[in-house]
């Protein structure tokens, strides 16, 4: 009897632990939860010199430097969504997501770059894919900057120069001004540290400077910090009250994993170089102890008299402290970090004292930097959660690339993973997570990648002057996610449609 009942015993509690464990995990989403798709100007727009739109730091780029962009080419045509902005609409609407977040191009609407000389045709084009999407019921998510800053503030310095921030704000009162009735949801700048780094401290964005040591890269992010706080300050000013919108910053963040049990402090430490140098400003007020004395000692050992980090003043750690309405993430790959045994022979070759790695066990996609390991995106949603007092978090992106497969199985398979990653940490562990974006909806100028490394879950057609639009599997698996508001299961592979016939 004694063994029956603890043998029933077991039976109930395993049953109640699958149950409670199922119930978290039972992939609905939360009522209320926002599901959107994203997509920048410069990757989808083209008509790169239609009307009087200025040249960008980007169109520059790939006339001037095709040689750094892996199929030579560039944004002039791109998906063509300046003349199809209404057949995207539509497609956004039949698959049934609830926001588009799209990027509005600096020289399109400034010409010359500054306030000086307002584009109509520029903003018009704005004001009618804004108008489309609420005509649609899909709430427009606006990217104020996604990295095409005009040519002519980048032959003054671009972000290197102070002065950007004065110019920033000008241009984001005037998108406040036009589309504020409409736009709820702002997002100043899009993942600082990729431009920053890969512009100012590298070839791989424009505008391609090879700033030694790191010193383009720090300074372009001290001005990224006051430019976005001033436009913060300016929302709360002059528009808040009237628009009632939210006002946030995008980050790019990996998850960075200790590479064994030895170095969860090397993991902290390569936390607070990605995340905490910019998040750490704005929700602590300046940058984090580690980077300070950090960057500090190997500046010193380099011979600088000063740190390569720039310092903020009491006046602007004031400005800057508490300017997000909510913490936009962009989340793609993890990696494994251990300490540079250099080091230890005393010497000191980066700033973060770090080597990364990735593991052998996580699949590959398309592009050099993105591994696949979903239990980092649920790490880094709980980091964000722990450091910042559990704010609101908008996944602004997140997604996976191929070489173009329609049948794209391993898509469909990185969503279904991360996005449970992401729903057992907001029903497990209390992530205060609002929205979630797919990058993308549609293929699109990858960069440095040119077209060959695709992420849409939607086929583009770049090689024809149609840029026509074909579904891929995952489209139909998000459409089939979105009307059920619970993640479907991943279909298995059959006969794989790699590529449309028509392409070479
Ligand atoms: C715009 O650029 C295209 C090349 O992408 C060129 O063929 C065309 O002539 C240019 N149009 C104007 C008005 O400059
Ligand atoms: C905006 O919409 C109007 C009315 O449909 C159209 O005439 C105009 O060409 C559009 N402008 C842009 C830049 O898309
Ligand atoms: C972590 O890896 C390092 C280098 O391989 C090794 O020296 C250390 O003992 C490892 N620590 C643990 C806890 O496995
Ligand atoms: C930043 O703001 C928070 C919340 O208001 C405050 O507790 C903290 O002291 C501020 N930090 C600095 C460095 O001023
Ligand atoms: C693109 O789509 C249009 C409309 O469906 C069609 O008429 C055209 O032939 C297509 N172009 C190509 C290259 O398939």
């Amino acid at each position: 009897m004694a063994r029956f009942i603890i043998a029933l015993t077991i039976v109930v509690v395993t049953v109640i632990t699958r149950i409670s464990c199922c119930d978290v995990v039972k992939l609905t989403f939360p009522s209320g939860f926002s599901l959107g798709t994203a997509s920048a100007s410069y990757q989808v727009e083209g008509a790169w010199n239609v009307s009087d739109k200025g040249v960008n730091v980007w169109d520059y780029h790939t006339h001037n430097r095709p040689e750094l962009i892996s199929d030579g080419r560039n944004g002039d045509v791109a998906c063509n969504s300046y003349y199809k902005y209404q057949e995207d609409v539509a497609l956004i609407k039949k698959i049934g997501f609830d926001f588009y977040r799209f990027s509005i191009s600096w020289s399109r609407v400034l010409p010359t770059g500054f306030a000086n000389v307002i584009s109509e045709d520029g903003l018009q084009y704005y004001k009618n894919l804004t108008a489309e999407l609420v005509a649609n019921g899909i709430e427009p998510v606006v990217t104020i900057y996604h990295w095409d800053h005009p040519k002519v503030i980048e032959d003054m310095g671009g972000w290197t120069n102070e002065l950007i921030v004065g110019w920033f704000v000008d241009y984001a009162e005037i998108l406040f001004e036009a589309l504020g009735d409409s736009v709820k949801r702002w997002i100043t700048i899009n993942e600082p540290d990729s431009f920053c780094n890969g512009g100012y401290n590298g070839v791989r964005k424009a505008p391609a400077k090879q700033i030694p040591a790191s010193i383009g890269k720090y300074l372009c992010g001290h001005n990224v910090l006051k430019a976005h706080a001033k436009t913060f300050r300016l929302y709360d000013e002059k528009f808040r009250e009237t628009q009632g919108g939210e006002v946030g910053i995008v980050l790019p963040l990996k998850a960075y994993l200790p590479f064994n049990a030895s170095y969860e402090e090397e993991a902290e430490t390569a936390f607070q170089f990605n995340c905490g140098w910019m998040a750490h400003p704005i929700y602590h007020g300046d940058y984090p102890d580690v980077m300070k004395t950090r960057v500090a000692l190997v500046s010193e050992y380099q011979g600088y008299p000063w740190s390569r980090l720039p310092e903020f003043s009491d006046e602007w750690i004031a400005i800057i402290n508490g300017t997000n309405d909510y913490f936009g993430v962009n989340h793609y790959t993890s990696e494994l970090v251990y300490p540079d045994p250099d080091e230890e022979q005393g010497i000191y070759t980066y700033d973060n004292g770090l080597l990364t790695t990735v593991d052998s066990s996580w699949a590959a996609s398309a592009s050099d930097w993105l591994y696949v390991n979903p239990s980092g995106f649920g790490y880094l949603l709980r980091k964000i959660r722990d450091e910042y007092n559990n704010p609101p978090v908008w996944v602004t992106e997140n997604g996976y690339s191929d070489s173009g497969e329609l049948d794209d199985y391993n898509r469909i398979s990185y969503y279904y993973e991360y996005v449970r990653e992401m729903l057992i940490a907001i029903k497990r562990d209390g992530c205060n997570v609002e929205g979630y974006a797919v990058w993308s909806i549609l293929d699109n100028f990858e960069w440095q990648d040119g077209y060959e490394k695709r992420f849409g879950i939607t086929y583009v057609e770049f090689d024809d002057a149609d840029t026509n639009r074909t579904a891929k599997l995952s489209q139909t698996w998000w459409t089939k996610v979105l009307s059920k508001r619970k993640l479907q299961s991943v279909p298995t592979s059959t006969n794989t449609r790699t590529r449309l016939p028509w392409k070479k």
